[in-house]
């Protein structure tokens, strides 16, 4: 089988799984050549991928980043002021700082709110009887819950989520590097807006506690705080948008599985959240860097070697997963790992995430009656997060809540 995991062609219809297929029963280590870069060993099967997340003295996130394109050492040096990109022990410091504004309890008590946003963006599109999915409803759920989280105005989390497309786009006539480059500045100079505001009228919110956070009379700095805010909207806004869509398709192209999730939400929600998450995955890879010699499945990895880790191909692994391609809404138990594959860097937003699905999903499949596809999605071709530009649907227009 031709193994090519950087092209975005391979990506054109969603994750190469014939490819993950191949490599986990064939040569679940395997050397893959990078024409931009020093090549890669691909690690596809679930318990590496495990072993490698939790081990981040041996397997670096910070020594070259976590995505695969090559970065030089000033790229680094401003990305290893995110989380995401660091090591213990900074990273231990920082997740000490920034984890009790994201417990379970904390996101339960944004629960509430999170629902009433999502009846609100139903409430939005009801009357039309079709819309995009992707514009007009999953994109803007993450946005309005990071104005939530930070306690700024809707609009301005709008405006937020614009920058992250802007960032995230790899397609030059959408936006120059130029314009790429001054999307991070507008948003860090945001943060630091926020930073001042919280400081001087502190609020319920996220970012107010993050800047009053101190453990032991160690805070945040202001540029911490800046870049993790862009860190949060960043991580939070595709991926979940992405999920939606995707978890959705999964239900059309499942419609047996629908029926059965409708029969009995209440009890199967909860279950059919975590398959869509397996079943989707919407982070395709992350990058780790190998510290120091070692082997992996009898694969000698020399220092300084460069892994990249496949949690879609983790999420159908055979040794895991009974009947790994099967869309199960039922599916119990089910470890899968699109939040990553466990250790420090397990997604902190991933309690935050679950109510938004949930919430949203009981919305579409309580409210909109004749829901159904309006035409083919569109993909957006990428080796980095799995997902749709737009996806049109229809459904019966019916009256807003508030007119109920
Ligand atoms: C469906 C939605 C989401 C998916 C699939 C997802 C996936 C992931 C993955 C795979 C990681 C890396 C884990 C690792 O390296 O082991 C991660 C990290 C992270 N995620 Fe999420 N995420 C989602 C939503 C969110 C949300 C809503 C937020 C914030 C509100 C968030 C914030 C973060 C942060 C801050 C990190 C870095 C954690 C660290 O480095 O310690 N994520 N996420």
């Amino acid at each position: 089988m031709h193994i090519d995991v950087i092209s975005t062609s391979s990506y054109a219809h969603g994750h190469p799984w014939e490819q993950y297929a191949w490599l986990r029963a064939n040569a679940p280590v395997f050397w893959h050549e990078e024409p931009e870069g020093p090549g890669f060993w691909v690690i596809s099967k679930y318990d590496d991928i495990k072993m490698i997340s939790r081990q981040p003295r041996l397997f670096s996130s910070a020594a070259k980043g976590v995505m695969m394109p090559e970065t030089d050492e000033a790229g680094l040096a401003a990305q290893r002021l995110m989380m995401l990109n660091m090591d213990p022990p900074q990273h231990d410091r920082f997740k000490l700082l920034v984890s009790r504004g994201f417990t379970p309890r904390n996101a339960q008590l944004l629960g509430d709110r999170i629902a009433t946003l999502s009846a609100e963006i139903i409430d939005d599109i009801i009357e039309r009887g079709e819309c995009d999915f992707v514009h007009d409803i999953a994109g803007r759920l993450p946005s309005a819950l990071i104005a939530e989280l930070m306690g700024i105005p809707r609009a301005d989390g709008e405006r937020l989520y614009e920058l992250t497309e802007l960032m995230h786009t790899t397609d030059d006539s959408v936006a120059s590097p130029e314009q790429r480059g001054m999307a991070v500045v507008e948003m860090l100079t945001y943060a630091q807006q926020v930073a001042v505001d919280k400081r001087a009228h502190p609020g319920d919110d996220i970012a107010s506690s993050l800047i009053q956070a101190s453990v032991d009379g160690d805070a945040l700095t202001d540029s911490e705080f800046q870049w993790f805010f862009l860190l949060l909207v960043n991580a939070g806004g595709d991926t979940t948008r992405n999920l939606l869509a995707a978890g959705l398709q999964a239900l059309f192209d499942h419609p047996d599985e629908r029926a059965r999730l409708i029969a009995d939400l209440d009890s199967l929600l909860p279950t059919a959240v975590e398959e869509m998450l397996r079943y989707t995955t919407p982070v395709i890879n992350f990058r780790r860097t190998a510290m120091a010699d070692t082997v992996i499945r009898g694969t000698a990895i020399a220092a300084g070697d460069k892994l990249m880790v496949f949690y879609g191909s983790a999420n159908r692994d055979e040794d895991v997963f009974v009947d790994p391609d099967r869309f199960d809404v039922g599916r119990n138990p089910n470890p899968h790992m699109a939040f990553g594959g466990g250790g420090p860097h397990l997604c902190l937003g991933m309690h935050v995430a679950r109510l938004e699905i949930k919430a949203m999903f009981r919305e579409l499949l309580t409210r909109l009656t004749g829901l159904g596809s309006g035409g083919p999605p569109q993909p957006f071709a990428s080796n980095f997060i799995a997902g749709v530009n737009s996806m049109p649907i229809v459904f019966t227009p019916a009256k807003p809540l508030a007119q109920v």
